[in-house]
């Protein structure tokens, strides 16, 4: 029998709804718990998907894992080694993924990415941990000239720590 491969994006939010302060910011402003859960997401998963900026952004610890890094630039599927795969947006990505039969797949961002992967229905599930702090402006999860509603359904919900930071799972109903 054929196993549907999941998809599954990882978050992490501020209270004001951003993903990151600015453009090309590092996240070092998530608590420890969130990486402690990333990370245990990460080890379980066969395969990541992860736009260029993100990937250059965390390229060291991201290079020990298998990641398809999306870029416009790239010419197609093109294989730098056995953990890394660029590819073009333009190719059929859920159909190689398919046929390469991973099962358990993580959309790590950032925003494009995550854009990318909710238009081409590439996120079953999704994990937001909602961390208790402000920027006041930075970037949104989803691009926003490209409104689209999506309907969530919510799975569980968890405090991580004393100072409020929660980790949220829902799974897309539409
Ligand atoms: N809080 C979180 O959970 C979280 C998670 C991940 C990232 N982030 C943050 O998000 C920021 C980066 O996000 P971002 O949206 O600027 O960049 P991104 O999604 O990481 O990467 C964008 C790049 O990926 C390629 N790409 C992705 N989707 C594409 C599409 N549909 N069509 C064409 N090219 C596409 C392009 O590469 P080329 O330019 O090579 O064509 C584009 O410039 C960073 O600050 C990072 O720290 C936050």
């Amino acid at each position: 029998m054929e196993t549907k491969t999941k998809y599954i994006a990882v978050v992490a939010l501020s209270l004001d709804g951003k993903i990151a302060p600015e453009q090309n910011a590092d996240s070092n402003w998530t608590s420890s718990e969130d990486k402690t859960f990333l990370h245990s997401i990460l080890d379980k998963c066969d395969l990541i998907i992860v736009g260029r900026k993100t990937y250059e952004i965390a390229e060291k610890p991201l290079s020990k894992r298998k990641c398809i890094v999306l870029s416009g630039k790239s010419f197609g599927f093109e294989f730098k080694n056995e953990n890394l795969t660029y590819c073009n947006p333009t190719e059929d990505l859920k159909g190689y993924i398919k046929e390469k039969k991973y099962h358990s797949v993580v959309i790590l961002g950032g925003a494009q990415t995550y854009t990318y992967c909710l238009e081409n229905k590439m996120i079953d599930e999704i994990f937001i941990t909602i961390e208790p702090l402000t920027f006041g402006t930075g970037l949104p999860l989803f691009d926003q000239q490209k409104p689209k509603m999506v309907k969530w359904l919510l799975l569980s919900s968890k405090q991580l720590n004393p100072a409020g930071a929660l980790l949220l799972h829902y799974q897309r109903i539409d």
